[in-house]
């Protein structure tokens, strides 16, 4: 049953990126362009830390996969392709590990073939302490996600009903863990609120994983004989508005959901994040092309992102806090509404004083 589960994610995950339509809120982020606030290439440095943790870039490979012999392959490419550019990898959720130890090899082949990477476990919000330190321990693992996922586990035929245990759990995980604990949700989104809890519980860092891109309500739906769990696609905050719903809530937060290219995984850490995931993008060239494909990408990406800081004149990811940003559309109503300044964002880089400074000089 689980392993069956496993595949039909994959599978719809897939079926669902294709028939995207490509737009999401993102696109509502704009930068300020200043035309003399470029800095040279090699001045510019990708590298991010929080929670106790370091990384050489600021672009992970999220959760995913495991459980079954199909998506044991997946993992072991996935795995290829974060040794081969360095980037962090998580496993999918190892609850299937936890109640079945026969599937051990198709999360374990994640610190197999990357022996020397950032590895992430993955369980969920209803594991025991006992169970979350046998998944650390499987993989190594150098932090562990919790995720949360009430809007799939409704839409799901054999889902939890049952969430009030979820933040108690949490904070026993966090507190006794031994490696940082990063709280995710799968695709719909934290609000300023879940992420204050989630400070409060003890977590290190919270990934926001907003709607904009894979839609577990949409995939669970699918899953559904009758299908009749439409109202809930789309259920959530976009990424983007998570991001300006979490400034200054006193934990670092990360960002997934709907990061398409380099350029929403700077507009990204723009809004705050201290890092930026992906999942069903790399999968797709992953299982299109093969894995060389999926480093080409990762490599691509990596290089771009720097370009973009170069251009923006960010020397690192934190630096593209003091960028200024344009927040159009409905995202603009969301800040207006959830009592955002949007205006102190198009302006912090101070740019508007160089402005009225040369004003002046020219009276
Ligand atoms: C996921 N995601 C996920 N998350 C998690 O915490 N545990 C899991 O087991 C899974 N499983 C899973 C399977 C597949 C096939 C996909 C595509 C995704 C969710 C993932 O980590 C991420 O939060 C969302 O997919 C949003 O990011 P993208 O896909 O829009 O980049």
């Amino acid at each position: 049953m689980s392993a069956q589960r496993k595949d039909d994610h994959v599978r719809l995950a897939l079926e669902q990126y294709h028939a995207h339509s490509g737009r999401n809120q993102f696109d509502e982020v704009s930068f300020v362009h200043h035309a003399l606030a470029g800095i040279d290439r090699p001045d510019v440095l990708l590298g991010t830390a929080f929670a106790g943790i370091a990384w050489e870039v600021p672009v992970y490979i999220n959760a995913m996969t495991g459980g079954s012999v199909k998506t044991g392959a997946i993992n072991r490419d996935l795995a290829i392709a974060a040794r081969e550019t360095g980037v962090p990898i998580a496993s999918g959720s190892m609850n299937a590990y936890v109640k079945d130890p026969s599937c051990a090899d198709t999360f374990r082949v994640l610190r197999t073939e990357n022996p020397n990477g950032f590895v992430m476990a993955n369980v969920n919000a209803t594991t025991s302490v006992d169970h979350a330190r046998r998944a650390v321990d499987l993989l190594e693992a150098n932090a562990l996600q919790i995720h949360l996922n009430a809007a799939q586990e409704t839409a799901m035929p054999e889902g939890d009903r049952s969430f009030s245990s979820w933040g108690p759990r949490i904070e026993k995980i966090a507190a006794t863990a031994g490696v940082p604990v990063i709280v995710k949700e799968v695709g719909n989104g934290l609000s300023r609120r879940t992420v204050l809890a989630l400070r409060n519980l003890g977590v290190g860092a919270a990934d926001v994983s907003g709607r904009g891109g894979t839609d577990f309500a949409r995939i669970e739906n699918g899953r559904r004989d009758l299908a009749d769990y439409a109202f809930l696609h789309g259920w959530g905050q976009s990424t983007a508005a998570c991001l300006l719903d979490a400034q200054g809530v006193g934990i670092p937060v990360l960002a997934s959901g709907g990061v398409r290219h380099p350029l929403d995984a700077a507009r990204a850490l723009a809004l705050g994040a201290r890092a930026v995931g992906a999942s069903a993008g790399f999968l797709r060239t992953l299982l299109d092309g093969g894995v060389a494909p999926l480093i080409a990408q990762i490599t691509t990406w990596r290089d771009q992102l720097a370009a973009l800081q170069t251009l923006l004149g960010a020397r690192t990811p934190a630096d593209l806090t003091r960028c200024d940003l344009l927040i159009h559309g409905e995202l603009r109503s969301f800040c207006a509404d959830r009592g955002i300044d949007t205006r102190r964002l198009a302006q912090r880089s101070g740019s508007t004083e160089i402005l009225h400074e040369m004003t002046d000089n020219t009276r």
